[in-house]
């Protein structure tokens, strides 16, 4: 079978030829664990860090041994899990880029293949759906009234938790993306009330215009200076998520990531780190809930996707340059064997 490995170790940010397609040997079934056929891969932007060490103290993939890490949904090979037999439908966040993954015991949940489609559980129902329901309903709390402000919002949290707040009865929701197409896509496809294009010219006054009472609540997915401009935007007491730093630096070194003291005291600001693998155990819950809103078209998503193993170096090159628009999704074989 097929394996994409990173060719060395790296120290900046990954590009497409800093990987290699290995043909390797077949795991086998472990013990109490299965064996899958992976269909649909995820690619995110914590792949980023965590090639290069820099991740939850998780350690890097070895060069040219381990796979690349990432998200899978398949199928089961074979089995030696109780009560999962060949055919069943699984997610699981240990897969890797290869086209088939031993999978242990308890790394993997089984999946209903008619609750939505099947890859709809690499993005909107999975790790970064799960990140947003549990930053909005879990951290933030939000409820009937609140002003929402979320940026990377055309992407599959930041798109996701807008939605996800409008539906817990949000009164108004902003986002802040980058280009007008992806504004577009906020506005029309994910329904928010307005969304404003931080590469354009007085992005940061048409930001205040849009919030004429000021944010309660804000979801921030890039960098600590654009926490600060949700928060120079925010009423007193709001609440905010902190989720992501896409727009730090890949660069070795820590990161400045700093936070305006005087601007938080005086906005009474209460902010709420956000890990997702604290959610995990909410991940069928979640699942549940928002199944039932794609279903009634009530939360819709946008994927940017390819086929073959063989895409997923130049579609992670595309995620790491923030050029996807959606979730990025490798479709590595057919749903159908
Ligand atoms: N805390 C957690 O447990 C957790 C879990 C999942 C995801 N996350 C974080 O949530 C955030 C959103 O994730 P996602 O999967 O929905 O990703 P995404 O939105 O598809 O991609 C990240 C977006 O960040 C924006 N961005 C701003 N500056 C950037 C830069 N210098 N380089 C690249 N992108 C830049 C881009 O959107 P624009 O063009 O609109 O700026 C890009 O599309 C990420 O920060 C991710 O790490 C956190």
């Amino acid at each position: 079978m097929r394996q994409i490995s990173l060719k060395a170790a790296l120290d900046r940010a990954a590009c497409a030829d800093d990987f290699a397609v290995l043909e390797i040997a077949r795991p086998a079934c472990p013990d109490g664990g299965i064996l899958v056929r992976n269909v649909h891969l995820s690619l995110d932007p914590y792949i980023g860090p965590r090639l290069r060490g820099r991740h939850m103290g998780e350690a890097p993939p070895a060069p040219m041994l381990d796979p690349v890490p990432g998200a899978v949904v398949g199928q089961v090979a074979e089995s030696r899990s109780p009560g999962i037999v060949e055919g069943d439908w699984i997610h699981s966040m240990e897969g890797g880029w290869q086209e088939y993954s031993a999978i242990a015991a308890g790394a993997f949940r089984k999946l209903d293949p008619a609750a939505a489609p099947l890859a709809a559980h690499a993005g909107v129902l999975g790790m970064p759906g799960l990140t947003a329901w549990a930053g909005i309903t879990q951290l933030a709390k939000v409820t009937d009234g609140d002003t929402v402000l979320v940026d990377a919002a055309a992407g599959p949290v930041g798109g996701t938790a807008g939605q996800i707040a409008r539906l817990k009865g949000a009164a108004r929701v902003v986002g802040i993306a980058g280009g007008p197409q992806k504004c577009r896509l906020v506005c029309e496809t994910y329904g928010f009330d307005a969304c404003i294009d931080y590469r354009s010219d007085g992005w940061k006054d048409r930001l205040k215009e849009a919030l004429p009472d000021g944010a309660s609540v804000f979801f921030e997915n890039v960098s600590a200076e654009m926490a600060m401009t949700a928060l120079s935007v925010s009423r007193p007491y709001v609440r905010g998520v902190l989720c992501g730093l896409t727009g730090a630096s890949p660069s070795a070194g820590p990161a400045p990531h700093a936070l305006n003291a005087g601007l938080l005291i005086g906005k009474r600001a209460q902010l709420s780190g956000l890990v997702v693998y604290d959610f995990y155990p909410h991940w069928d819950v979640f699942a549940e809930e928002a199944s039932g809103w794609i279903r009634s078209g009530k939360l819709r998503f946008c994927e940017d996707r390819a086929a073959g193993l063989e895409s997923a170096p130049a579609l992670f090159e595309k995620l790491m340059r923030g050029e996807n628009v959606g979730k990025a999704v490798i479709t590595v074989s057919k749903e159908a064997p």
